[in-house]
């Protein structure tokens, strides 16, 4: 065989492989080219009667002719498996896959209602960080130097200066220090204290806060009716607040409120312990020191704060027995609230 004979066996070879339409016509031309008693082998035992001046240009035409055949009959050949994997069936006639719709958290719903509901009596809703500076949710709060509840077993300290807070009541002391009153507003956030988690404890929890300052008179009668308005519209008509004498550093004179058992409707059941009240909120006059400590002049201004917890609201208003339901994100418990 010359070698331009040769050079048209290569290009011959190609052009079979790349109309070869499936795998065993691939196969064929493999054992044609390739096999024991194949062209290319059958080529090489030839070289030894090829004149020994014109065997290098043989054999280097050769052996690019045994690479690019390989080359092309590889990639061929994993272009026709490709092609011959079966095309997935697709069944028109099943059921959609059915996918869990998310709903808002009972938390979040509390929020919300309690946002739309003093929304509806003047209150816009102020935010504040969870990482807050002593000042703020102790000092200026008007809390002794040595209280109790500064104690590291009962707050989370970053530094001395610096803690998770414990209250949403700092936002308090952040909307005086940057508005002149008159201030309505509402804060619900998280809150954080050292507590053992229980099926009414939680370390990590919320609040919703109140403030209303104002350079005319607020009286403890509107702090009251004001609570009353939130009781009925949150807990349903029929529900009453009282007042029982309390003590935060912040306000003064302080109360504790107290709802109309929302299961007995006052008569006195287990879940209120007879007494027919559920103890919902605390509350108060704001303290002139608060004032001093936000540039306020205590002789000029009248305000009232109060702080609920939400968890307690939600647990009430949804009857949730464990306020560890409420952060397990159990599917079958959240799933409830659509
Ligand atoms: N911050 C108080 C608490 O966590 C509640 C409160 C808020 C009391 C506002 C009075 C006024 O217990």
């Amino acid at each position: 065989m010359t070698l331009q004979e040769l050079q048209q066996e290569h290009a011959a070879s190609l052009q079979a492989v790349a109309g070869a339409g499936d795998a065993a016509a691939l196969d064929a031309l493999r054992v044609k080219y390739l096999g024991r008693n194949g062209l290319i082998p059958a080529l090489v035992k030839q070289m030894k009667d090829v004149p020994p001046a014109d065997r290098p240009a043989f054999g280097k035409e050769l052996g690019a002719w045994r690479a690019a055949f390989e080359q092309a009959l590889a990639e061929r050949t994993a272009a026709a498996q490709a092609a011959a994997e079966p095309v997935a069936a697709f069944d028109v006639t099943l059921p959609g896959r059915w996918r869990a719709e998310g709903v808002p958290h009972p938390v979040s719903r509390v929020i919300e209602e309690c946002a739309e509901i003093f929304h509806r009596l003047g209150f816009t809703v102020a935010d504040g960080p969870d990482i807050e500076t002593k000042f703020n949710n102790f000092t200026a709060l008007n809390t002794a130097p040595h209280h109790p509840s500064m104690d590291a077993s009962d707050t989370f300290w970053f530094d001395p200066e610096t803690l998770l807070r414990t209250q949403t009541s700092p936002v308090q002391i952040r909307t005086m220090l940057e508005n002149p009153p008159p201030v309505r507003i509402i804060n619900p956030g998280r809150c954080y204290r050292r507590d053992t988690t229980d099926a009414t404890h939680s370390a990590n929890f919320h609040q919703i806060e109140g403030l209303y300052v104002d350079t005319k008179p607020v009286s403890l009668a509107d702090l009251k009716s004001t609570l009353a308005y939130f009781a009925r519209e949150m807990m349903g008509p029929g529900i009453g607040v009282r007042f029982r004498p309390h003590f935060f550093p912040f306000t003064e004179p302080s109360v504790e409120v107290d709802f109309t058992c929302h299961v007995c409707k006052g008569k006195g059941c287990r879940v209120c312990k007879n007494s027919g009240w559920i103890e919902i909120a605390g509350a108060g006059m704001v303290d002139p020191r608060v004032y001093e400590h936000v540039g306020y002049d205590p002789d000029k201004v009248y305000g009232y704060a109060f702080g609920m917890g939400l968890e307690r609201i939600a647990m009430i208003k949804y009857g949730i027995p464990d306020i560890r339901f409420l952060y397990e994100n159990d599917i079958r418990f959240l799933g409830q609230f659509r």
